[in-house]
């Protein structure tokens, strides 16, 4: 082989390209380089150093309490301002502030009744909004993991913004989002090799979805940060400190309503505030945003007794039962939620929690008799897309749709 003749790319051929004479663009060239690669240097070593001292920080904070789940689920409050300043609603903004982070955020994650509960953060956005006569507080709509956007520093600043979200099941969750992402828009089958592999892809997905680091530089690798938590035996106290400590509420998917009943009370709305439509009553299609079209949703209740998928998914629960939970935060995370949601009510009464859940649903059955039929989702029954209709009936997408007449209903 002439390897001599062959010109390796390297800084030193690059100069010799260029003529003699062009000294300066030479030392100009030699310099930038220089200067790139300490930059890359500086950069690696910093993230690098930042995600152990993470580690640190947990270490530091939580090290040596003997955490127990029940010891890390906590009661959750929310304490109105002095009454001087008498603002029941000090986390609703005007929208437009380009500044500021939105006032009301609900953190979104895939196949957690997320399009329903959006559609809840945007009614409470228009409903307090007007209220409190702010127009319409700034809020969320989309998917976004948390740590993208929020750091708890940020969180720590003045006028925080009131960040919630929901989780679900691990287990139904990463069903749902294997037949959603995998099965219904990609055409995958139903085979144990594949289906495991991406489930265990998908351990810890909650976890990493919601976390709100400390220091938002220590997080440059999430991924990686979870890792070192969980071989370090540190994860309980991560749990605590990136989550629940960060959070001011957090619901669960299989507790919906009394959660939205705790909302209700914590946060001082009104019953009305959190009637929407579900968004899931539409036909079994998706929110016509994928590709452009309607999409009909399979699920794991589709395959009969007699077919090869039913054995599949029969073997598939033995994994979920198993290797699906080893390693993988989000039980711990889910249990720890539960028990804050049983404190949490226990604070407030559970009488009073009981009341608020059966007024809710009282309420929202007078809506769905009334609206149902009124709604226009973006795709329809037989999955025609109706985009242009839907978008003037719903707040966004398949999110709160018919609100004009759930407005009217609840008045
Ligand atoms: C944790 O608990 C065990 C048993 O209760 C006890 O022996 C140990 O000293 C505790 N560790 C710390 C660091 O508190
Ligand atoms: C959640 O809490 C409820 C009420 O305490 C309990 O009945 C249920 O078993 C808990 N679920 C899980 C998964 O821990
Ligand atoms: C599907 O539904 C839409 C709207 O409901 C309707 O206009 C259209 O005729 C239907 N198409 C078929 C093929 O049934």
């Amino acid at each position: 082989m002439n390897v001599g003749r062959r010109r390796r790319l390297t800084a030193g051929n690059i100069f010799h390209v260029l003529p003699r004479k062009n000294c300066r663009i030479r030392l100009i060239l030699a310099v930038t380089v220089a200067v790139l690669f300490l930059h890359v240097v500086f950069l690696c070593e910093n993230l690098k150093d930042n995600d152990t001292s993470y580690v640190q920080y947990i270490q530091k904070t939580s090290l040596g309490r003997n955490l127990t789940i029940d010891s890390i689920a906590r009661i959750w409050t929310w304490t109105p301002p002095p009454p001087i300043t008498a603002d029941l609603y000090p986390w609703c903004r005007p929208e437009g502030s380009s500044m500021s982070l939105p006032g009301l955020m609900y953190i979104k994650i895939d196949k957690t009744s997320s399009s329903t509960l959006t559609g809840i953060n945007i009614r409470l956005a228009h409903r307090v909004g007007a209220r409190s006569e702010h127009g319409v507080c700034s809020h969320t709509r989309e998917h976004y993991r948390a740590y993208t956007r929020l750091s708890a520093d940020r969180l720590r600043q003045s006028s925080p913004p009131l960040v919630w979200t929901f989780l679900r099941d691990p287990t139904t969750r990463a069903v749902s989002h294997y037949f959603h992402f995998y099965v219904s828009r990609q055409g995958y089958g139903v085979q144990y090799g594949v289906m495991s592999s991406i489930l265990d892809s998908l351990k810890n997905f909650q976890t990493l979805y919601v976390i709100i680091p400390p220091r938002k530089r220590g997080f440059s690798n999430p991924g990686n940060v979870l890792a070192q938590v969980m071989e370090s035996d540190l994860s309980l106290a991560f749990l605590n400190e990136a989550v629940l400590q960060q959070y001011n509420f957090i619901g669960l998917v299989e507790r919906f309503d009394e959660s939205l009943a705790v909302m209700k009370i914590l946060w001082n709305l009104d019953l009305g505030d959190l009637i929407v439509l579900s968004a899931k009553k539409s036909g079994g299609y998706d929110d016509g945003r994928f590709r452009n079209s309607c999409t009909k949703i399979v699920k794991p209740g589709d395959y009969g007794q007699n077919s090869k998928e039913f054995k599949v998914l029969q073997r598939i629960q033995q994994y979920l039962w198993t290797d699906f939970r080893s390693d993988n935060l989000d039980f711990a995370l889910y249990q720890a939620v539960n028990k804050s949601l049983d404190k949490t009510i226990a604070e407030l009464g559970k009488l009073r929690v009981e009341q608020t859940v059966q007024q809710l649903r009282r309420m929202r059955g007078r809506v769905e008799t009334k609206c149902q039929s009124s709604a226009v989702f973006p795709c329809s029954q037989n999955g025609t897309q109706q985009m242009e209709k839907s978008a003037k009936n719903c707040y966004w997408y398949d999110s709160g749709c018919a609100f004009q007449c759930v407005d009217q209903v609840v008045g």
